[in-house]
């Protein structure tokens, strides 16, 4: 009888530790941050729409004379730098790029008053920080940029902590017409063609697979979560903010498969943010020759607070900064960087016309 109950009670042990894993009984799920299903039918739909309507020019062709940078700006608060952008776009013709602003529709925004933001905002739901909503966002952004205007050729994601570190004219002429900009393009072929004009468009993705606590993050929704969909070895990490060409674009809002995956609660907030992996994951998976694997937007993770990056603040605002930001191994130059304190604007307005765009180096 005894003996029984021994093997009754080793057994119900024993099946707790291969069930545990599967069911957390110990440590509930963040849900506070789960995507309601209703957004889910609207994102949805809006996907679905933008993929029939788009299906037509999913390629950037060289004949098309009339290629635009969509520039989207991802926000919760208020956009801080408005002003330094006004003077980016300034003088250029509007032919050449469009606006697309998805702002937390629960902040209470002070609307930018340049009439270049007037009519940019999309359709917007919440988003909370390291959660899926950031992904959902982005995806929206990309829908309604794609939906918007056939000519829209790069996709440009921004915060409204991001600045740009050279003229329009620079940013345009780097990802559309120059053959030199890509460095790893470059490498890769030893003869560069006479031709003035770019062959090959990729996109501008960060993909790294040899980041610390990647583990960790990997399993932030259970051992076997991501299974099989993502196995480990698949499974990357980089910046949220990326320049994506029309095809990748269409690729990220027409897939299902990755994002039920990275939808689910994490148990753990800060070994989650979905917003890094989802991206780079799919892309790597999906066409990892298309994409140059580095980030056009500058970042400074030195010294690194809760998932923050260092920011810099208006005492450290200089023309030098602005060349030290602009240095990359990867390309010609970073065409952006974040973060910046928003009381940053008035130095850099300073420094705007002189340095910031100026094309001459
Ligand atoms: C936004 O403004 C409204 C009206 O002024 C106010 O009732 C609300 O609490 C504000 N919301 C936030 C998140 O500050
Ligand atoms: C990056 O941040 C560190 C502080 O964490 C700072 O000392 C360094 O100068 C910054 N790098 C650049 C390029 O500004
Ligand atoms: C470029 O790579 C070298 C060698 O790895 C490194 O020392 C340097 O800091 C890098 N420069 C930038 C701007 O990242």
């Amino acid at each position: 009888m005894l003996s029984t109950i021994l093997i009754l009670t080793l057994f119900i042990i024993i099946s707790l530790f291969f069930i545990a894993p599967h069911i957390i009984i110990f440590n509930p799920p963040n849900t506070n941050h789960q995507i309601p299903p209703s957004d889910e039918v609207d994102d949805v739909t809006l996907f679905n729409h933008a993929l029939s309507n788009s299906n037509k020019l999913s390629h950037l062709s060289s004949n098309n004379h009339n290629l635009k940078l969509a520039f989207l700006f991802l926000t919760n608060s208020n956009l801080h730098f408005t002003p330094l952008w006004e003077l980016f776009f300034h003088n250029n013709p509007t032919n050449l790029y469009n606006i697309y602003i998805h702002a937390d529709p629960f902040v209470n925004l002070t609307l930018p008053t340049s009439p270049l933001f007037h009519n940019r905002f999309i359709p917007s739901k919440r988003t909370f920080r390291a959660s899926p909503t950031l992904i959902s966002a982005t995806r929206r952004l990309l829908a309604h940029s794609l939906l918007d205007d056939p000519s829209n050729a790069y996709f440009l994601v921004l915060s409204q902590y991001c600045i740009p570190l050279h003229s329009f004219h620079y940013v345009y002429n780097s990802l559309f017409l120059s053959n030199t900009f890509d460095l790893s393009q470059r490498n890769s072929q030893p003869n560069p063609q006479p031709d003035p004009i770019r062959l090959r468009y990729n996109s501008f993705v960060e993909i790294l697979s040899d980041a610390p606590r990647l583990w960790k993050r990997y399993v932030a929704r259970g051992r076997y979560a991501m299974m099989p969909e993502v196995p480990f070895d698949k499974f990357r990490v980089g910046s949220q903010f990326f320049t994506l060409t029309r095809k990748h674009a269409l690729l990220v809002i027409k897939d299902r498969t990755l994002w039920k995956k990275f939808k689910i609660p994490c148990y753990r907030e800060d070994e989650c943010y979905p917003e890094e992996h989802y991206f780079p994951t799919l892309l790597s998976m999906a066409d990892p020759d298309g994409c140059t694997k580095y980030t056009l937007t500058n970042v400074n993770w030195t010294g690194t607070v809760n998932g923050h990056p260092y920011t810099y603040r208006p005492n450290e605002v200089s023309p030098e900064l602005i060349n030290r930001l602009r240095e990359s191994n990867y390309s010609e130059s970073y065409l952006f960087a974040r973060k910046f304190t928003p009381d940053c604007l008035e130095p850099l307005m300073q420094i705007a016309k002189s340095i910031i765009f100026r094309d001459s180096n």
